[in-house]
């Protein structure tokens, strides 16, 4: 499948997923959605790529939002349709069994940040806004926004930033937790694809396997159950057996991801 909307590049083991609308400051539109949706199910059984990368064209904009101009005229059921389909792709990204890192590289902004939210990590530049600023055009948060930021700067900062629809700078989203990490804007891949290349020289399936204990409880998971399963599914691969001899010999670790 051709992907009009997207950019895809792959480094390595590394594979960006680049939103490109930037006349549109990449703002989601239902064919977007679908797009990413596409490359993600296509991404994540792909051996040859270890995680993505995901960012947005240009040096203005992660991803401005929703596109507003589809939401005219959506009736309520098409509105409800629209939102599952966004949750839908939001959570695969959150679900992946490969890192997943955000590289924020101006707006995000509404299913932008929601989008970023997703992510397991983000890195921001230091020009980038962020907000969810829906209630500004008569609208919550439909993308998952409303549970993740919850989740991520606890419920007072998450009903201030969504009752003003307030923008924050980068600064003050790594003050409150939203992001990992603020660069300055040439530095933002370089730094993305750092972290990326770290945790891929770490044992694949243990990192996915922290992925869905860190994320089971959000499932509706016992996250302690997840935990001790996972933790015991490690002892069946033979990664950890590569661990512990490289550890014992002094020498580095080659996993297989097996
Ligand atoms: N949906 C659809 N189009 C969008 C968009 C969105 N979320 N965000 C930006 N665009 C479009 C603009 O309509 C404009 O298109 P045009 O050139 O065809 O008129 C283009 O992207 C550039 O945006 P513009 O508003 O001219 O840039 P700016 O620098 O003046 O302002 C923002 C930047 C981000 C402050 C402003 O675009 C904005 O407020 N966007 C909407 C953000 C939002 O509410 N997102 C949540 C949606 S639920």
């Amino acid at each position: 499948m051709g992907f009009p909307n997207l950019l895809i590049e792959n480094k390595g083991r590394v594979q960006y997923i680049i939103v490109n609308r930037e006349s549109k400051l990449n703002a989601l539109n239902q064919a977007t959605l679908a797009e990413l949706h596409a490359a993600f199910l296509s991404a994540l059984p792909n051996e040859e790529v270890g995680g993505v990368i995901l960012t947005g064209a240009g040096d203005k904009a992660f991803v401005a939002g929703a596109d507003i101009a589809e939401f005219n005229g959506l009736d309520s059921t098409a509105a409800l349709e629209m939102a599952r389909r966004g949750h839908e792709v939001f959570n695969l990204i959150e679900n992946a069994g490969k890192p997943v890192i955000a590289a924020v590289n101006g707006f995000a902004l509404g299913g932008g940040l929601e989008m970023a939210l997703a992510c397991h990590i983000r890195i921001a530049s230091e020009n980038a806004k962020l907000g969810l600023p829906e209630v500004s055009l008569g609208l919550i948060p439909g993308y998952g926004g409303t549970q993740r930021l919850t989740r991520l700067a606890g419920k007072s900062k998450a009903l201030e930033m969504i009752m003003t629809g307030d923008l924050i700078t980068s600064a003050e989203a790594f003050q409150y937790g939203l992001v990992n990490q603020v660069v300055s804007p040439e530095n933002l891949l370089t730094r993305a694809e750092e972290l990326m290349n770290k945790i891929l020289s770490r044992a694949p399936l243990a990192v996915g396997y922290a992925i869905g204990a860190v994320n089971a409880e959000s499932k509706g998971i016992n996250g302690f159950e997840a935990e001790l399963e996972n933790f015991s599914k490690c002892f069946i691969t033979s990664d950890l057996k590569e661990g512990i001899s490289a550890f014992l010999e002094k020498r580095r670790p080659l996993f297989k991801g097996k």
